[in-house]
């Protein structure tokens, strides 16, 4: 009985432990290899996400990498958000949708734009958009950099419903498990 209350203690302090090393800087190796970083679908279906640098796991403040695969047939939800995003594809073929009408009450018919290996496209603040795996065979993997983190993203059903309408996701799903860590200290 005393032994498993024992060893019941020992995994819950690993446990803790895991998690502070998750989603803290501290004891991070100067080169890592991606192969060995945290990867997760988040509940999506279809995606592998790594957050590579980011604000709430390594203290970042201006930029947050990703690096995120695609299943074919995956995609992200239709969405916005008020910073700056840069894509860096580096496998793959599919579709971006992208609204540039942040003005009018509703993102509208997007235009279609096929991306392929080693193409690359910036994502102005607030346009609605959406990456989409349209290949039926092939992978679609693709480098994220976004500035300002966390991420704030603001989710909609469908191209017409109404920029006010549209739903926040904060923490976005891969920044939940690290909100609720102190902040970290950016002064020396
Ligand atoms: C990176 O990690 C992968 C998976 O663990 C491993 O196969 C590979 O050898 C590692 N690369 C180096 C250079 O250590
Ligand atoms: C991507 O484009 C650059 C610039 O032309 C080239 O040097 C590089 O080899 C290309 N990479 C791939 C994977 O095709
Ligand atoms: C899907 O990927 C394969 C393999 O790279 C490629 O040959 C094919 O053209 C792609 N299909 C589409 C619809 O892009």
């Amino acid at each position: 009985m005393g032994g498993l209350y024992f060893s019941f203690l020992i995994a819950l302090l690993l446990s803790a432990n895991v998690e502070a090393s998750y989603c803290s800087n501290e004891g991070l190796q100067t080169v890592r290899n991606i192969s060995e970083l945290t990867q997760d679908n988040y509940g999506r279906p279809g995606l592998s996400h790594i957050t590579i640098s980011g604000s709430l796991i390594h203290g970042f403040k201006e930029v947050e990498v990703w690096l995120q695969t695609f299943a074919p047939g995956a995609h992200t939800p239709i969405h916005r958000h008020s910073c700056e995003e840069v894509f860096v594809v580096l496998k793959g073929t599919g579709t971006l949708y992208l609204t540039t009408t942040s003005h009018t009450k509703y993102p509208g018919s997007p235009q279609e734009f096929p991306i392929f290996s080693n193409s690359t496209f910036q994502i102005p603040v607030n346009d609605a958009h959406q990456v989409w795996n349209t290949n039926e065979s092939e992978d679609l993997q693709v480098l994220v950099i976004i500035s300002r983190p966390p991420v704030k993203v603001f989710i909609y059903d469908d191209w017409f419903m109404p920029h006010t309408a549209a739903k926040l996701k904060f923490p976005y799903y891969w920044d939940e498990k690290c909100y609720q860590a102190p902040p970290v200290k950016d002064e020396l």
